[in-house]
């Protein structure tokens, strides 16, 4: 089972990239489900056929679906919802207010991730092709079961044993509303769930991120900032896909100079991105909508090869010894010093790159050592231990 995830800046040709590169999948022979998690939904648009909240038959082993995350939130969360509508009422807060509290940023995405990992579990498919909404989004998406972890693993133990004890305390003195084992039970599942999309998305067998990109300077810039924070958590781009480039056909002067531009953008990406490989697909002289558009499009995207293999495999973190050195060594593309920070805290490092922060848990063999130093090298940061 494959997993195969198209990000990038909005409106670089995320969309078409997804949705020619699941048809081409399934015309492979493979069953293939197509999902987009981006609210804009153009999917449907790209095939010019109509897609629901469920899976709908478009070929023969070619399934689409545009995830209504917010739908699919009030079925998993609503015994939390219920309890936190409680807290928000005891806290003075009521009303329609209180229902918008409830909503809080980024759950619906959860819900998306969940909906993944039921898909990715129940064996129907060969391959799952995921249209993910712009990178920001895409990335809070992605760190999301870690931040989860990270909140489950300290928080929750303490207000469980906490509940227990002061429970029936606290409900005749205060009553403030305490959460119960519904709403215990409802957090562990969806928990449970992210991991699992934590795991099979972190596998590089399993799935693969490739990175739509237009030979322009700014849409450069955000992808080699992407390609850094996916590497921050783990997650592999297994291949840049440079769309919209100029034809060689066009030989009008008045173009000369954007064809150079992209020329020199072109080559920017390959050094950049290197080892990774980029394939290229043209402007083509109208829009690539519709079965023959998009198969035209993937046949340009990738010639002979197929479309759902692994096209390239990095080396997420692993660990290093040189003359009694310890060094674990992450994979950090791009990554600059100015945006770096680490930390140690117990059996993990924290690692913040920019707007993102993870904690490594550090492998057995470092667990017991003590930091020394810390340097980039290579598109790698490499920490020394002794
Ligand atoms: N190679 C291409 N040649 C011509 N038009 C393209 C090409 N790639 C994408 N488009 C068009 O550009 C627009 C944006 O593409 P889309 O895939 O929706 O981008 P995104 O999902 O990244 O926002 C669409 O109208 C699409 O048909
Ligand atoms: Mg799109």
């Amino acid at each position: 089972m494959r997993i195969l995830l198209f990000t990038g800046k909005g409106g670089v040709g995320k969309t078409t990239a997804a949705a020619a590169t699941a048809l081409r999948c399934a015309d492979e022979g493979h069953r293939t489900l197509v999902v987009s998690t981006d609210p804009a939904h153009s999917l449907a648009d790209a095939y010019g056929l109509a897609l629901g909240d469920q899976p709908a038959a478009l070929t023969g082993s070619l399934w689409g679906q545009q995830l209504d995350a917010r739908a699919r939130m009030e079925d998993s969360w609503s015994e939390i919802r219920d309890w936190l509508l409680e807290v928000f009422a005891w806290a003075g807060v009521q009303g329609i207010e209180a229902e918008e509290l409830a909503v809080v940023p980024g759950l619906d995405e959860v819900f998306a991730l969940a909906d993944l990992a039921d898909h990715a579990e129940s064996g129907r498919w060969d391959v799952i092709v995921v249209d993910c909404a712009p990178t920001a989004e895409t990335l809070r998406l992605l760190s999301l079961p870690d931040v989860a972890a990270w909140y489950m693993a300290r928080l929750f133990p303490v207000s469980r044993r906490l509940n227990r004890m002061v429970a029936p305390v606290l409900g005749r003195v205060t009553a403030l509303p305490v959460a119960g084992d519904e709403v215990f039970g409802a957090t562990n599942r969806v928990y449970e769930r992210l991991q699992t999309v934590r795991g099979l998305l972190g596998d590089p067998d399993a799935a693969s991120i490739r990175l739509v990109v237009n030979p322009e300077r700014m849409v450069i810039a955000e992808a080699r900032r992407t390609a850094t924070y996916l590497a921050l958590f783990g997650y592999g781009v297994d291949a840049v896909i440079a769309n919209r480039l100029l034809p060689e056909a066009i030989t009008d002067p008045w173009f000369d100079r954007w064809k150079a531009a992209h020329a020199e953008h072109l080559a920017a990406i390959h050094e950049g991105f290197a080892p990774v490989p980029v394939f290229t697909v043209e402007l083509a002289p109208e829009e690539p909508v519709g079965l023959e558009g998009l198969r035209r499009f993937a046949a340009e995207l990738y010639g002979d090869g197929r479309a759902a293999d692994v096209h390239h495999r990095g080396h997420p973190m692993r660990v290093e010894t040189v003359d009694g050195v310890h060094s674990l060594v992450l994979s950090l593309p791009f990554g600059e010093r100015g945006e770096l920070d680490l930390g140690r805290r117990d059996d993990e490092l924290m690692v913040r790159v920019g707007p993102y922060r993870r904690a490594v848990v550090l492998p057995d063999s470092l667990r017991v050592r003590t930091v020394v130093g810390a340097r980039l090298r290579d598109g790698e940061l490499v920490v020394d231990f002794t």
